[in-house]
């Protein structure tokens, strides 16, 4: 335990990019978005949800959507023209369906449905209202690539599937507009992103997967080459469009993807990406469910996690410990877009508060999980303990 004090691991939040995965070439895939007949690939999720709002002629219009959302979904929605307004989601990422049914009006012109981490929402009841009300049906898998409810895979039940690759696979970028169903848009071929952007990202990916398997040396390596890499890109004004960021911005909505995030795409084992999403799930599961209450007790068949949604009292703080201990934790959606009213969803605040990220991306070994189920014991441990003095 003394040694474990002192070591630091490196566990990043996003997978990284191995070099073999530059030059592999896979099958096609059977996974959604990769299997659709019908899809347009973009940098981003966000562009895909403006260009749905465009695309639907949902503009003017209200667009009903989830209490419990990151943001950037909800700025797309507005910025292309639509009112969001808003429908109750549980303690439990639970999608209150007579909620929205009630909260339906004249004025609504879709529903929206969020899938969280991976985890299934219902899809197929939200089909049946929005089916019942003659309103088209968005799917939201930005964080649920790969995942499916049972065999459902997700993104197939709406009239439009919306994904975000970059968050799941080590890709410079990347995200994904399926239409489903026989009507058909003409749409255009978002151009491709500037080269440099690509490759920037790509080094980026690189130089982590150089810490993650290179320890000490890999570390010290990675901070020389960044240190060299930003003087670089402010010396020749590289263009590099951020991704992950918390705000939509109009002037990146045409961006598309590059073939090469394409290909590296496809050089992925996605069956064997998703087995050890579930593996490293399973095993924090049973080694933290005795000090967090899980928020889910089981992993459905089909799911593929984004990451562990690990309970805790005071986020800052416990952040603060993993991050100390080399662990990539994220604060998960802590903030409400403006134009939902916060005191409306005091469940959904109470989750805001509470739920932190923790990495269980396939580039993490048993090794390494057994040492983040230690780590986030101690942290969450600590926790209790101050709290207890300081009351
Ligand atoms: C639910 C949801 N939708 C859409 C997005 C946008 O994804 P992207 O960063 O690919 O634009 C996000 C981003 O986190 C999200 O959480």
């Amino acid at each position: 335990m003394e040694a474990l004090k002192n070591t630091r691991l490196f566990v990043p939040a996003l997978p990284t990019l191995w070099p073999g995965m530059l030059l592999g070439r896979g099958e096609p895939s059977g996974f959604m978005p990769f299997s659709a007949p019908n899809v347009r690939w973009f940098y981003f999720a966000r562009n895909a949800v403006w260009l749905t709002v465009k695309m639907l002629g949902l503009d003017k219009g209200e667009v009903l959507m989830p209490a419990y959302h990151h943001g950037v979904e909800v700025e797309a929605v507005a910025d292309a023209g639509a009112t969001p307004r808003f429908y109750r989601v549980g303690s439990r990422w639970d999608v209150d369906v007579e909620d929205v049914e009630r909260r339906i009006g004249p004025n609504t012109k879709a529903l929206y449905l969020t899938h969280y981490a991976g985890f299934p929402g219902p899809a197929e009841e939200m089909r049946r209202i929005a089916d019942k009300h003659g309103l088209p049906l968005i799917e939201d898998c930005a964080l649920s690539l790969l995942s499916a409810d049972g065999s459902v895979p997700l993104g197939t039940t709406g009239d439009i599937g919306i994904f975000c690759l970059y968050k799941t696979l080590p890709l410079p970028h990347g995200g994904a507009l399926v239409v489903n169903g026989p009507r058909q848009y003409s749409l255009p071929e978002p151009p491709t992103p500037p080269i440099t952007s690509t490759l920037s990202h790509t080094l980026s990916a690189l130089l982590q997967n150089l810490e993650l398997r290179g320890g000490r040396f890999g570390r010290g390596l990675r901070g020389f080459i960044r240190s060299l890499g930003k003087g670089a890109v402010k010396a020749a004004d590289i263009q590099r469009v951020a991704t992950g960021t918390q705000h939509f911005d109009r002037r990146h909505v045409d961006l598309g993807m590059s073939p090469f995030a394409r290909r590296i795409a496809q050089a992925q084992d996605l069956e064997a990406i998703v087995e050890r999403r579930r593996r490293n799930y399973f095993f924090l599961l049973g080694r933290l469910r005795d000090v967090s209450p899980p928020l889910f007790n089981q992993l459905p068949a089909g799911v593929s996690p984004l990451f562990y949604p690990l309970v805790v009292e005071d986020k800052a703080e416990v952040l603060a410990r993993l991050h100390a201990r080399g662990i990539e934790a994220i604060d998960f959606w802590r903030h409400m877009h403006p134009a939902c009213d916060a005191s409306a969803f005091p469940e959904v605040m109470q989750s805001r508060r509470s739920i932190v990220e923790i990495p269980c991306h396939q580039d993490l070994s048993p090794e390494v999980m057994a040492e983040v189920a230690l780590v986030v014991r101690g942290a969450l441990t600590q926790d209790r303990r101050t709290r207890k003095h300081a009351g």
